[in-house]
């Protein structure tokens, strides 16, 4: 006791001599290395600043329904941290003001905030991003995603999530980047570079957080926040990458997840949190828990209390805690209690620091205060949402050229609950989106097609319920009409959090709607708005043509229409296989083979999903080369070129993605089916050809990790595989 009395004595002195010498600290001081900076900052902090640090309030209401916001409270000038939920940048900057100038050392708050698909402009859902397979466009949305959110007063978006998710079950396989964990990895890079841009001190970025590690997305039975039972080979194959690929690419920071993971939750794992992430891959950021994450360690009996769990994930490597308050309640004690060490609390403090000075939030530690005018929905920001909204789309079926309405179609019927929805299309977590900036699917049809098309509208149902009042007046606009477009889907919390769900087809009365339109027996064009794969093995048979819109966001009315009407040729392929049954679940691509690969199927539905991951098909037809390889034998040290020439020997132009898969058929741990090592999105003008190229590293696309992380490389017989081409090569020593 006396010994914090003394040293604390010291700090005081020590700022009072500095201040009346006139002199900054150190810390305060730009020019010196960060590094020092802090050991100056943490040399002059008490123990009660030095864990608030710690902490992160909430600012408002969280909007998100799971997490009961908080009253406004009092915030305190030391505290760490801020979920801010306002748009307001005045009110920030007066908060921070507090912080800077009512709090003894002037540390700054750093603001942060769910941006997962947008702002207020609002993107697709992630997991349609992917289907767009185009990096660039992902890139630019987080670009925009983090001026809009700065602007308004963040530094830091709790995105991107990076859960590899295989059971559509699970609500939160809307918020990924699907099935494949390259996928995740690969856009994992390109969403932290859009966020953080080049150097995070710069105005218009943010801190961008990797979210949940780990292993959230594998909750039993896609129950969310369940348990995970995840072995150590399936967390180093599957969920680990994206993770290593985003810290590669300098995401500042990770959110813990609240699963457990086989008996010891994601937010007290010693092992993921500090032996890989900060000592393997060297992670020199924080981590924060997820929300209430500390306390479910709770109900997840691994800690009697909120004391011990608060002991349990600091020590684990939590360094902020959200929400709880739990640090700032009861780290004191433990410290006292010799049961945290001081040390370990300077650690954490560090990283933090870190993250706030690499942010510029000592020097800069307000944002621009500018019109609402100019900070949202600019013209450019609207023309990538609907260019990612466009390329999201996926065209699973497409019978006799039934798409595109040309003019061949004189009268469209416009069916469906999502037609005039301005809520739902923007999907869940859908930032500070609103639904009056939403151009609905009506509005862009009727732009889209004024004076070429007369198109007559029912709603025919609405999502669910029993009520078929309204399938006479759709009977009645279908039979005016050449062709019927049928606007079916999901509510937009019936995926993202707490968005489970024990069957993945839509309820029966939309499909109901659609087997009555049928009658009249004019072709059918379904339009899927969904926050997940769907199970079709019904509608699939109904319809002569389905888009999968996913939730496209702001721009959905133009980029539906543009997409019907030709002026957007899809180009998206599925991020996430399409199983034919919710009972097929999990089925995804890259699966082990089985013992007895044409048995053991379940006996009522066909062997295979109804549509794999990368299915999607286009306006236009792509004839592929076969595949050439430089070599047919190579060593370790050597690179191995294949290229595909691709025509476009359609009609009209259009972007085409070239998927490259590795089998390797025999290894001493063994492998997937196939595996995405690369792939490459191009534009080919109409009668032109373009060459793909994938540089083929050993080390990197041949080798395997094992249950500890470590890496393999063996020898032998590897194919590569695109479309239905399957070509050998082999490895020698
Ligand atoms: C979610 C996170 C989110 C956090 C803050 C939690 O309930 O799981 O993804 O970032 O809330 O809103």
């Amino acid at each position: 006791m006396k010994k914090i009395f003394f040293s604390t004595t010291l700090v005081f002195l020590h700022l009072l001599t500095l201040q009346s010498q006139n002199k900054k600290p150190l810390y305060k001081d730009k020019n010196k290395p960060i590094e020092e900076r802090i050991d100056n900052l943490i040399s002059l902090m008490t123990l009660d600043e030095k864990i608030m640090q710690l902490n992160q309030w909430t600012y408002g209401k969280n909007a998100n329904p799971n997490n009961i916001g908080e009253k406004m409270k009092a915030v305190r000038p030391e505290i760490g941290s801020l979920l801010y939920r306002s748009t307001n940048p005045e009110f920030r900057n007066q908060i921070q003001k507090k912080a800077m100038t009512e709090s003894r050392l002037g540390i700054p708050i750093i603001f942060g905030f769910d941006a997962i698909h947008g702002y207020r402009t609002v993107f697709p859902i992630p997991l349609a991003q992917a289907c767009s397979w185009n990096t660039d466009l992902v890139k630019q949305s987080c670009t925009i995603t983090a001026k809009e959110s700065w602007l308004s007063g963040l530094d830091w978006t709790f995105s991107p999530m990076l859960d590899v998710a295989r059971d559509a079950r699970w609500g939160r396989v809307s918020e990924g980047y699907g099935e494949d964990t390259f996928a995740n990895a690969s856009f994992a890079v390109a969403a932290v570079q859009g966020y953080q841009g080049n150097n995070l001190a710069d105005k218009y970025t943010i801190a961008a957080c990797l979210k949940h590690y780990i292993g959230y997305s594998l909750s039993e039975g896609g129950r969310d926040y369940h348990y995970s039972d995840i072995s150590n080979q399936t967390l180093w194959e599957t969920f680990m990458p994206p993770f290593e690929a985003g810290i590669h690419a300098g995401a500042a920071t990770v959110m813990s997840g609240f699963n457990d993971i086989s008996g010891v939750p994601a937010s007290a794992n010693h092992y993921t949190l500090t032996e890989v992430l900060k000592n393997k891959w060297k992670h020199d950021g924080f981590v924060i828990s997820d929300w209430g994450s500390v306390r479910n360690l709770v109900e997840q009996s691994v800690a009697k209390d909120l004391k011990e769990a608060s002991m349990k994930a600091f020590l684990a490597g939590v360094e902020m805690d959200m929400v709880d308050n739990a640090y700032m309640d009861y780290l004191p004690q433990l410290v006292a209690e010799g049961k945290v060490p001081i040390a370990t609390i300077d650690e954490a403090v560090r990283r933090i620091l870190r993250v706030k000075m690499k942010l510029g939030l000592f020097e800069n530690p307000y944002v621009d205060v500018v019109t609402e005018k100019k900070r949202y929905l600019l013209p450019n920001y609207l023309k990538v949402a609907e260019e990612l909204a466009a390329e999201s789309m996926v065209l699973l079926k497409n019978e006799s050229a039934t798409l595109p309405i040309t003019s061949k179609y004189k009268d469209l019927a416009i069916i469906g609950p999502m037609v005039k929805d301005s809520v739902h299309i923007m999907g869940f977590w859908e930032g500070m989106g609103q639904p009056e900036d939403v151009e609905t699917i009506y509005e862009g049809l009727e732009k889209e097609f004024k004076n070429k098309v007369k198109l007559h509208y029912a709603l025919g149902c609405d999502f669910d319920g029993n009520d078929k009042s309204g399938f006479e007046a759709a009977l009645e606009a279908v039979k005016k009409s050449d062709a019927v477009l049928v606007f079916l889907g999901e509510k937009r919390n019936w995926s993202g959090e707490n968005g489970s769900r024990s069957t993945i087809a839509l309820p029966k009365i939309q499909e109901e709607l659609v087997s009555e339109l049928r009658k009249a027996g004019k072709p059918i064009i379904l339009m899927l708005s969904s926050g997940r794969p769907l199970e079709l093995i019904r509608l699939n048979e109904m319809a002569d043509a389905i888009v999968e819109i996913w939730q496209p966001g702001t721009k959905a009315g133009s980029s539906v229409a543009g997409i019907l009407s030709g002026r957007h040729n899809p180009s998206g392929k599925l991020s996430i296989t399409f199983p034919q049954a919710t009972g097929q679940i999990p089925i995804y691509y890259n699966m082990r083979e089985s013992a007895r690969p044409k048995l053991g199927h379940y006996q009522d539905i066909p062997r295979d999903p109804l549509y794999w991951f990368g299915h999607g098909l286009s306006y236009t037809t792509y004839d592929y080369s076969p595949i050439q390889l430089s070599a047919d034998k190579i060593t370790k040290n050597e690179k191995l070129i294949a290229e595909i020439e691709v025509t476009n020997s359609g009609e009209v132009q259009g972007k085409e993605t070239v998927l490259w898969f590795i089998q390797d058929p025999f290894a001493t741990i063994s492998r997937p089916m196939k595996e995405l090592k690369y792939f490459e999105k191009k534009e080919i003008k109409k009668g032109k050809k373009v060459i793909y190229r994938f540089d083929i590293d050993p080390i990197r696309d041949l080798s395997y990790v094992d249950s500890f992380g470590n890496r393999h490389l063996e020898t032998g017989d590897f194919y590569i595989i695109v479309n239905n081409q399957k070509i050998k090569f082999e490895l020698v020593n």
